[in-house]
């Protein structure tokens, strides 16, 4: 099923309380209404767990559905402190991030990555499983095999057969956060190199993306998509990127 060209998803991160993320999410409502924007692009919001239900019925009958920064794999049962994959869903969950760089950095492994990814795979939802390297491999010219040690090990066994089940996010780690976003043609090579391997995976980019550089990225070839922290964080400027982009 081919329901979007290209995504935008918003990671909130832990940046905004509950109040402020509903407040962010009326704004972008507000200003998508206002605005037009390419059908076939889909935007994603995921903001904390404890605003994911306040946001969702913010966005409920719009164009704009939810994702989530991580879940667990289990539906149900004794896991302290852990988020259900299945009531996410049941709040209109559909995408959920997994690996991000800031999560591995508190020690999710590649191998939890993979399990939740199963996991997420077979509830219906979509998996963006973010990989990145860190600049101290960048400055060995290790990028590309430190990205296929990640995505071999977070992909073991599970075979894309369609478009748009799995999402790659390519997501220097040197590059978030930063203002430093990576070359676009350097993000192209990456972007083709993870394409050969996984033909049917969706390739996005996130990494100092702004309104004013993010077409930069989404004019390459085969990119299809952006993964986006700060900039999403202000809904102005959150809507001029998706519009730029
Ligand atoms: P920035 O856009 O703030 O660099 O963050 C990128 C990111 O980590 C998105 O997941």
């Amino acid at each position: 099923m081919q329901d979007w060209e290209q995504i935008i998803i918003a990671n909130w991160k832990m940046q905004l309380n509950v109040q402020d993320s509903v407040k962010q999410a009326k704004q972008i409502k507000k200003l998508l209404d206002k605005n037009s924007i390419n059908a076939a692009t889909k935007i994603v919001v995921a903001p904390s767990f404890l605003a994911f239900s306040n946001v969702a019925e913010v966005f409920q009958n719009t164009r704009v559905v939810l994702g989530a920064q991580d879940s667990f794999e289990e539906d149900k049962g004794a896991y302290t402190g852990e988020v259900s994959l299945k009531n996410l869903q049941t709040l209109g969950c559909r995408f959920v991030s997994l690996g991000h760089s800031e999560r591995r950095a508190l020690g999710e492994t590649d191998e939890v990555v993979n399990r939740k990814a199963k996991a997420v795979i077979n509830h219906g939802l979509v998996p963006v499983i973010c990989v990145g390297e860190p600049m101290k491999e960048r400055q060995v010219h290790n990028s590309e095999d430190f990205v296929f040690r990640q995505l071999e090990k977070s992909l073991a066994d599970i075979h894309i057969k369609e478009k748009h089940k799995v999402i790659i996010a390519y997501e220097p780690i040197w590059a978030i956060g930063t203002g430093d976003a990576m070359d676009p043609s350097e993000v192209g090579k990456m972007i083709q190199t993870i394409k050969s391997r996984y033909k049917l995976a969706s390739v996005i980019y996130g990494g100092s993306i702004e309104p004013d550089n993010v077409h930069e990225f989404t004019k390459l070839k085969n990119i299809e998509g952006a993964l986006v922290g700060g900039a999403s964080l202000d809904a102005k400027t959150f809507v001029e990127l998706i519009k730029k982009a």
